[in-house]
């Protein structure tokens, strides 16, 4: 369902007309900073313009710098670990924390007195990412989401629409179900540490023409696809959403985000999709289980605009019951960096219109199904035109009879402005990802 992104061109009036009696109510209730609907359409086009601008200051020009200077931190996060142990079973030692984004927070007790101290840890793409830094806390105390167009306060819909920075944490364990997606605007943390917190068994996330976000720490699970309508998606807009497909999070025209420690399964459409030139992205730290379309970097091959998409995607854990798209990349540059991929049915790596692929120090299993050894798929393209995609391999571990399709030149150090780093190999991905997932924080113990 990867088209049905463009949710916002469904001519307007005809979900007006259908809005227009069941909603009568609400509308009213929106008040002053309700747009009419015949605005709309011009509304989305100006904030399209305005994300695709903000897209382009955030492109990295030389985006092997940012690589290198990732894979860099790596090696200072690993110095003087000369062990050769594997990290088998289920660690019960003290506190360890061997990847360089973890290694700045989480083995300190005192997280709970310093939780702004995160937005230090991000590496990769998303590296500029502060959330909420510059804003005051918000503690959600109330899981419910009854009003989507004006939210009660203490909801976390009310924290995310707010026009302010804000770095968002909970009173107690919850489970949020959501009446319709969750509209985050820029300039917010999501911080789940010291709760169980699960968004869940409803809408999903998006993150639409918005500037830096981090989501930390929360289970995101069985999401539904939810019929749209009336949402307010920020604070002084109210929009019709069409129906959606039910992704976990959907990435939309945005930029400086920074995804870590989510474990996320089960939801209908995509678990993460990112889409319409967002850019400067760090996915970190995730465990991904039971789902078919995993992640989703560029929706459409007639998008080009996803040219200047940069992901970094490190550390993850790709585990039980996934089948497909850990990516499926169109167009932008993906750097695949340290990732444990346990489980895939289909493939692990997937991408048409020659994005670039930087897979390093990766560990892929292999599933035993003969048919299915081969990470890469590149949707049956016919004729010679892929062999010219930058698709590269590099110290990954390779396991029960997984291989990796090259295609493109070869990474070559000559090129680089800096020396060329080389990614710590598959053998320490163990150790990098071990921990990957939500972590249960204790306040006063480390996570
Ligand atoms: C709408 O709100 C703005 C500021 O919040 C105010 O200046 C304006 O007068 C209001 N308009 C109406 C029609 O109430
Ligand atoms: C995008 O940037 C260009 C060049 O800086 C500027 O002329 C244009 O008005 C901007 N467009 C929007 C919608 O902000
Ligand atoms: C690890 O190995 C490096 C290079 O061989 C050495 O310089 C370093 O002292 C060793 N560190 C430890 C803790 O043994």
């Amino acid at each position: 369902m990867e088209l049905a992104k463009f949710k916002m061109q469904i001519p307007v009036f005809v979900i007006a007309t259908i809005f227009m009696t069941i909603q009568a109510n609400t509308i009213e209730h929106a008040g002053n900073s309700t747009v009419k609907h015949t605005e709309h359409d011009a509304w989305f086009q100006r904030k399209l313009a305005e994300a695709y601008n903000a897209s382009l200051k955030a492109y990295h020009h030389d985006p092997h710098e940012v690589m290198n200077e990732f894979n860099h931190h790596v090696h200072r996060a690993l110095e003087g670990d000369n062990s050769t142990r594997r990290g088998l079973g289920k660690y019960k030692g003290a506190c360890l924390a061997q990847n360089p984004i973890d290694r700045c927070w989480r083995c300190k007790p005192n997280w709970a007195e310093d939780r702004k101290r995160l937005v230090r840890c991000v590496k990769g793409f998303g590296r500029r990412t502060t959330g909420g830094l510059r804003g005051a806390y918000y503690t959600v105390t109330d899981p419910s989401d009854d009003n989507v167009i004006n939210p009660k306060p203490g909801t976390l819909r009310f924290a995310v629409l707010e026009p302010r920075p804000l770095w968002i944490i909970f009173a107690r364990d919850m489970n949020i179900k959501l009446k319709a997606e969750l509209m985050i605007t820029s300039h917010k943390t999501i911080d789940g540490r010291g709760a169980q917190v699960h968004i869940a068994n409803g809408a999903g996330i998006t993150i639409q023409f918005a500037d830096n976000v981090i989501i930390h720490n929360i289970k995101i699970h069985d999401i539904k696809p939810s019929i749209g309508g009336l949402i307010r998606d920020t604070h002084d807009h109210v929009g019709i959403r069409g129906a959606d497909d039910g992704d976990g999070i959907n990435i939309f025209a945005s930029t400086n985000i920074w995804l870590d420690h989510l474990s996320m399964w089960n939801c209908k459409d995509g678990l993460i999709d990112v889409v319409k030139a967002s850019t400067a992205i760090t996915l970190s730290n995730n465990h991904f289980t039971r789902h078919d379309h995993v992640l989703l970097f560029g929706a459409s091959d007639t998008d080009p605009a996803d040219e200047i998409m940069q992901i970094s995607l490190a550390f993850n854990h790709f585990g039980k019951g996934l089948v497909q798209r850990m990516p499926r990349c169109r167009y932008g540059f993906f750097h695949v960096l340290n990732n444990d991929y346990t489980h895939w049915i289909m493939y692990a790596i997937g991408g048409t219109s020659h994005p670039t692929i930087i897979s390093q120090g990766n560990r892929f299993i292999a599933p035993n199904n003969p048919t299915a050894k081969m990470i890469t798929n590149r949707n049956n393209m016919v004729g010679d035109e892929w062999k010219k995609w930058i698709w590269r391999s590099e110290g990954d571990e390779m396991v029960n009879g997984a291989y990796f399709v090259e295609s493109g030149h070869p990474l070559d150090g000559k090129r680089f402005k800096k020396d060329f780093i080389k990614a710590k190999p598959g053998s320490y991905v163990r150790r990098l990802t071990r921990f990957s997932g939500v972590r249960k924080c204790r306040v006063g113990k480390s996570c």
